[in-house]
């Protein structure tokens, strides 16, 4: 996910973006009252971002693209799914079966995907989408009229995870970055929760706005992230603020239980854990996106702007293997797109007009400054033998 601009200037809300934000709001106050004053902030993102109806995801606004409030990978550059694309390939040829993406967006990366591989000779049976966004959906189905029928007639909308184990490969582009992660405080070396309050606290007679959403320190440590801090290397300092994700174990456990032979590629900005936790990060990952600005403020724009936090890939692996997968790899996003063959396709240009427009997205894609180092893969495999050609260049499976 990329955005462009600096924190501080954020447009104004259209007087729609204001009337639902308005709702989404109410509708959070209400649960922070009827909770006794105090939210848990995975409570907060889940209301924020998926309350039906309400929440960012539930529904409508544009999103994702450049008309949007962010754009990914897929959005950039159809080469990075032409990419995803050979590396699909090599599976399917080992697998048969499916194609199964997780979180498909507005449904770009769906059709380069087919398009690729109808190229390629190794079509997918089916390619089927688990969407819990239904506006996305909407957008997902609308875009895959421009697909020929044989390809269109290939993709399948899902509601809940298929029961019977597939075989194939699982896509999860900028998912694991969606799911709501608790926040915490380093106090005297030890991690208390932060969640969400009033300003107001009837102590303090004098704020510009008592009704506003802060931040608020439970009492009692929180206990998922005691048992990680001791492990770090380092101490971390007090005042220093971060995320985490226990979201992540129960979303690999059910998602890996449906994957019985082939591989799950999961694409997302993150790290390390000795990196994400590094004393010096110390205000943590969580960001807001909004019509391509970014920031740190998840109270405001409630509902009509996105809110995310980097992925502790430590913390995946771990739970992949938990569930009982293989990881297979893991690199940045540079390394996976060069094993997958990105110089040859920007290579391929039929024309020089051509040429500088994919040599200028595949730099995007691929840059340290960009999104090539921020951005890694990671791939979780059941019963695979076919080795993975993204990770060919590079193996950071040591680093987690
Ligand atoms: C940041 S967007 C990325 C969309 C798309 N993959 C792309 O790269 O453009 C996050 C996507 O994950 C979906 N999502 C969020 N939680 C999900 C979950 N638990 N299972 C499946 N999809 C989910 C959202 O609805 C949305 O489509």
């Amino acid at each position: 996910m990329t955005a462009s601009a600096p924190h501080s200037i954020l447009p104004s809300l259209t007087p729609d973006e204001e009337r639902h934000s308005e709702a989404a709001s109410a509708f959070i106050r209400d649960r922070i009252v009827s909770a006794g004053g105090w939210l848990s902030f995975a409570e907060f993102m889940e209301l924020a971002l998926y309350a039906p109806g309400l929440g960012y995801y539930s529904a409508g606004a544009v999103k994702i693209g450049s008309g949007g409030d962010f754009v990914t990978a897929p959005e950039v550059s159809d080469l990075f799914s032409r990419c995803v694309a050979r590396q699909c390939a090599d599976v399917l040829a080992e697998t048969g079966g499916e194609i199964l993406e997780l979180g498909a967006g507005t449904g770009r990366m769906a059709v380069t995907v087919l398009q690729s591989l109808a190229e390629l000779g190794f079509l997918p049976d089916r390619y089927a989408i688990l969407e819990v966004s239904a506006d996305l959906s909407d957008r997902q189905r609308t875009r895959m009229e421009q697909l020929p029928p044989g390809l269109r007639d290939r993709v399948v909308w899902l509601d809940r995870l298929p029961e019977t184990p597939i075989r194939g490969v699982m896509l999860a582009n900028e998912v694991l970055d969606a799911l709501p992660v608790q926040r915490f405080v380093v106090q005297g070396g030890r991690p208390y929760e932060l969640g969400v309050g009033f300003a107001d606290t009837g102590s303090s007679a004098d704020l510009a706005d008592p009704a506003a959403l802060v931040w608020r320190e439970a009492p009692d440590e929180l206990a998922a992230a005691t048992a990680m801090l001791r492990e770090l290397p380092e101490p971390l300092p007090d005042g220093y603020v971060s995320e985490l994700c226990p979201r992540v174990e129960p979303w690999l456990l059910s998602v890996g239980q449906c994957l019985g032979h082939g591989a799950l590629l999961l694409f997302d900005y993150g790290l390390p854990r000795a990196h994400y936790y590094h004393p010096q990060r110390t205000d943590g990952t969580l960001r807001c996106y909004f019509k391509q600005r970014a920031h740190d403020d998840p109270f405001i724009n409630i509902g009509v702007q996105d809110i995310t936090a980097w992925v502790d890939f430590t913390r995946v692996g771990e739970a992949a293997l938990a569930a009982g997968l293989e990881v297979a790899g893991f690199a940045t996003q540079a390394a996976f797109l060069l094993g997958s063959g990105i110089e040859a396709l920007v290579a391929e240009a039929a024309d020089t007009v051509t040429s500088a427009r994919l040599a200028g997205e595949a730099r995007r894609l691929l840059l340290p400054g960009e999104m090539g180092e921020s951005f890694k893969v990671m791939a979780v495999c059941r019963n695979l033998e076919q080795p993975l050609r993204g990770f060919a260049y590079q193996d950071l499976r040591t680093s987690l």
